[in-house]
């Protein structure tokens, strides 16, 4: 497969030159700190973000558009002139958004439908892991709740993790700790809660040791690993209570040089290869969920985005233009781009939730006390699930907020981020307390 260079990066740079016009589609702390990074590229003359939310609402222009309107978003960026589109959740990628781009004639940065299957089906990606040798726990997909049950029957009491195989927004894993656990969970995978998502399940082999996100850039030929970050998955101080869409992230991650290249050369290279052999090839964030067993590092689950919140911390971290990255991903190629330069600090971000999240949760709680946190290039607040309502400010999701702070070390960034929590107030507010703390 080779790579079509439309255009050299000195050329981008002529002609777009501060004015391009960018959008990004979704609406939570992922895509305001995408917003906020793209912003600020010398490239780019506005931001959009369909639909965006109040923290975007500051930095450009929200479009009542939602996500998951494919062909409204294509319809506003052929008729606006948009020259890229940045897609954020996984929802959209999934169902063709940038198939649907590119027959329309517009730029639009992610993995087309066929390679986003990776994130979308987790049995399309244990397959594709299997039959390319790269290393996972072992497991098991089943179509109909008998067949599951029998499977249950029929292996030794014990540990083990219980999928949804489709997209179902974080909360379709539960790491069960015996068979009577797994077996409410397969029952709640069929029952519907996860809709079409829970049509296949998977068990896994439950797996042992500190986990890494790893995210890279690719177009399929080139691969740019961006700096490796650590999500807190479970709600609760400790890694206790049941899994969310990620409560925290700490990065860097300190990953010893060998087993950094053991992860490139036994996961991330192989991964793109693979895609490239089943005809998938995969242009985008590609965001490996890595365990670290003391057996090597295995790969949980694949993402076809970047983490939220694991953005918020990343980009503040990035000194590189973020757009000239996406444009030569976007184009396929990577190879003419500079490695992107890091901040040496550390970045802790901690997410604010509603009372009741990752269960049900109230949403039009008023927000109090943004306007007492003293933001700057070492502290941003990310607004998640905010909406403005005549003016003020509410809750309207289950992750709310993601304060963002960098320091010298963990326990800088820590502080900073933990202080400026303590200004903020709304009723039923929970976060964790120990986000980078081990
Ligand atoms: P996933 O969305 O597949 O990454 O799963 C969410 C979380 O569940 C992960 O971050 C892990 O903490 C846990 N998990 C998933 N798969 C396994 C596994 N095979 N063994 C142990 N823990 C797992
Ligand atoms: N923070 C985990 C994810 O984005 O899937």
């Amino acid at each position: 497969m080779v790579a079509v260079k439309a255009f050299s990066r000195a050329s981008v740079c002529r002609t777009l030159r501060g004015s391009m016009k960018v959008l990004v589609v979704g609406s939570g702390g992922r895509e305001h700190a995408l917003a906020w990074k793209i912003q600020q590229s010398p490239l780019v003359d506005r931001v959009f973000a369909a639909p965006g939310n109040p923290g975007t609402a500051e930095l450009g222009e929200n479009v009542d558009i939602a996500a998951d309107d494919l062909e409204g978003l294509v319809g506003f960026a052929v008729d606006n002139g948009i020259d890229l589109t940045v897609v954020g959740p996984e929802a959209p990628l999934c169902a063709g958004i940038v198939d649907l781009f590119r027959e329309r004639g517009r730029l639009c940065f992610g993995p087309d439908r066929a390679a986003a299957e990776l994130e979308g089906s987790k049995a399309f990606a244990r397959r594709l892991c299997q039959h390319h040798r790269i290393p996972g726990p072992q497991w098991w997909a089943y179509d109909g709740l008998a067949q599951a049950r029998a499977f249950l029957e029929s292996r030794q009491d014990g540990p083990i993790v219980v999928k949804a195989s489709g997209l179902a927004a974080g909360k379709g894993v539960v790491v069960c700790k015996d068979n009577e656990h797994a077996r409410i969970a397969v029952s709640e995978c069929f029952d519907g809660r996860f809709g079409d998502a829970g049509n296949v399940v998977l068990f896994e082999e439950r797996l042992q040791g500190p986990e890494v996100s790893l995210i890279t850039l690719t177009d399929g030929e080139t691969i740019v690993p961006l700096e490796p970050a650590r999500d807190h998955k479970p709600v609760g101080d400790g890694d206790t209570g049941p899994n969310t869409g990620g409560m925290g992230v700490i990065t860097p991650v300190a990953i010893p040089p060998r087993l950094a290249r053991q992860i490139e050369t036994q996961i991330v290279f192989p991964t793109v290869h693979a895609m490239n052999r089943e005809q998938r090839r995969y242009r985008g964030f590609l965001y490996a969920g890595l365990m670290l067993t003391q057996q090597g590092p295995r790969v949980l689950e694949y993402n076809c985005r970047l983490g939220d919140p694991e953005t918020q911390p990343l980009l503040m971290r990035l000194q590189s233009d973020l757009v000239p990255l996406l444009l030569a991903t976007a184009e396929g190629r990577l190879e003419s781009v500079e490695a992107p330069v890091w901040d040496r600090r550390v970045a802790v971000c901690v997410v604010a939730c509603s009372g009741g999240y990752p269960g049900d949760y109230k949403k039009g709680v008023p927000i109090f006390g943004l306007d007492r946190v003293a933001t700057g290039p070492d502290l941003q607040v990310f607004h998640a699930g905010t909406r403005s309502t005549g003016g003020d400010l509410q809750t309207a999701g289950g992750r709310v907020l993601a304060v963002t702070a960098l320091g010298d070390d963990a326990a800088a960034a820590r502080e900073r981020a933990y202080q400026a929590l303590q200004a903020i107030e709304f009723e039923g507010m929970h976060y964790r307390h120990d986000i980078g703390a081990q």
